[in-house]
């Protein structure tokens, strides 16, 4: 198995389960003119945020680390009219382009892109949940963090959901000196002694190389 057949993998499923849509190219576009760094979900994965939004019925979302904008609008277009979608980032070209991309998805009602560091912003949030859905996508190192503040805004039933957990098979070096490797292995203690999550974590391969996700449910209320 290599590089490129999981990627053409990734490609075929996706080219068969989902329409073209211009919208999403003109976002990575926009992303790509900006300078941005092409470090958004895959498209499969946006897709699946997308689905666990709808799953969770969720009404409102918070995402930790915007970008452009990209897996804000997956999650954006899965929510009812009266939805929303808070998303942070701390970069203000990053946020610039991202609004761009908001509005060309027609999602300015919907999505409150709050510019800052996120452990600024999160504690200002507490009267704005409970969040249903919580996608933790930004510095690594913050992880335990961002977790426990995504506990915290959320209730019994919410979904967290964090991406890029296995730092290319790295996280099982208790030894790295990769502070986003300690960042998620620190993650991982915190959800082992954690009663009111239950967790689990996907590796995953595609058009993103090789990587993987942690999902995790609160089962009790915070
Ligand atoms: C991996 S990218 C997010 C990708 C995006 N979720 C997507 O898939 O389209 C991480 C983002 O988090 C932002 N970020 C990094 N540290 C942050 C912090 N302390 N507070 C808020 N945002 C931060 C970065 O500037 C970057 O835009």
């Amino acid at each position: 198995m290599t590089p490129e057949r999981w990627n053409a993998v990734d490609a075929y499923f996706f080219s068969q389960l989902h329409a073209p849509d211009a919208v999403m190219e003109e976002v990575l576009a926009a992303a790509t003119k900006g300078g941005l760094p092409d470090i958004h979900v895959s498209p499969a994965q946006g897709k699946l945020l997308h689905l666990l939004a709808k799953l969770q019925n969720a009404r409102r979302i918070l995402e930790v680390g915007t970008l452009a904008g990209y897996s804000s609008i997956w999650m954006a277009r899965a929510l009812p009219a009266d939805g929303k979608l808070i998303t942070l980032e701390i970069d203000s070209h990053h946020a610039q382009v991202a609004k761009e991309n908001i509005a060309r998805a027609g999602l300015g009602q919907v999505i409150d892109l709050r510019q800052g560091a996120a452990i600024k912003t999160l504690p200002t949030l507490l009267a704005e949940g409970p969040f249903d859905l919580v996608f933790i996508d930004a510095d690594k190192p913050s992880n335990p963090d961002y977790f426990r503040w995504a506990i915290r805004l959320g209730r019994k039933g919410t979904l967290i959901v964090v991406d890029n957990v296995v730092r290319k098979g790295e996280v099982i070096n208790g030894a790295s000196e990769d502070a986003s490797v300690q960042g998620v292995r620190q993650l991982v203690e915190l959800i082992a002694g954690e009663p009111r999550v239950s967790a689990t974590a996907l590796q995953t391969v595609g058009v993103k190389g090789y990587d993987g996700i942690i999902l995790a449910v609160v089962v009790a209320e915070s």
